[in-house]
């Protein structure tokens, strides 16, 4: 009897063993990284919309960048980003940071996009002062 008690045990314990069942991630609960894509053409219009310190975006050399975020960070003041929100930095920009290394490095963290027209390879930060 105490045999066929300990061979039901076995048995039992074995079929347990295989009910473990895995645990599988639903693919919509994975999670998503916002991946910018900075060869996204705007037009000026739309670069023109976003105008205030809240929402501040503007073109430099054929980049556009979205500086939002970081108005309140510049060195030089809020003053002069926020007099180049919704229109083109770039004579700004050059005469002020044209051949500087840290203010064009900053710049590149922001770009979104280029203007209309404009292909990614000629966005230049680093491109002498407009004459
Ligand atoms: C829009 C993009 C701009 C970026 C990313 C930028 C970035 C910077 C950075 C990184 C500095 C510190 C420089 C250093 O410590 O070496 C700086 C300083 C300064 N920026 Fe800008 N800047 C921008 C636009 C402008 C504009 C349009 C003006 C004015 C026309 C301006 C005026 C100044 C001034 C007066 C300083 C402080 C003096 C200096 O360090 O040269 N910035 N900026």
């Amino acid at each position: 009897m105490k045999k066929i008690i300990g061979l039901v045990a076995v048995v039992l314990l074995l079929a347990g063993c295989g009910s473990e069942k895995s645990v599988e991630v639903p693919v919509d609960k994975a999670p998503v990284e916002k991946v910018i894509d900075t060869t996204t053409p705007y037009s000026t219009d739309e670069v023109m919309k976003h105008a205030t310190n809240e929402d501040c975006w503007t073109s430099i050399n054929g980049g556009v960048y979205n500086l939002t975020n970081w108005i309140a960070q510049h060195p030089g003041g809020v003053g002069p980003i926020q007099s180049i929100c919704g229109g083109d930095g770039s004579g700004m920009f050059n005469m002020q940071h044209g051949g500087m290394g840290t203010p064009q490095d900053t710049l590149k963290v922001f770009q979104i996009g280029v203007l209309e027209s404009t292909s990614s390879a000629e966005v230049d930060p680093a491109s002498d002062p407009v004459e």
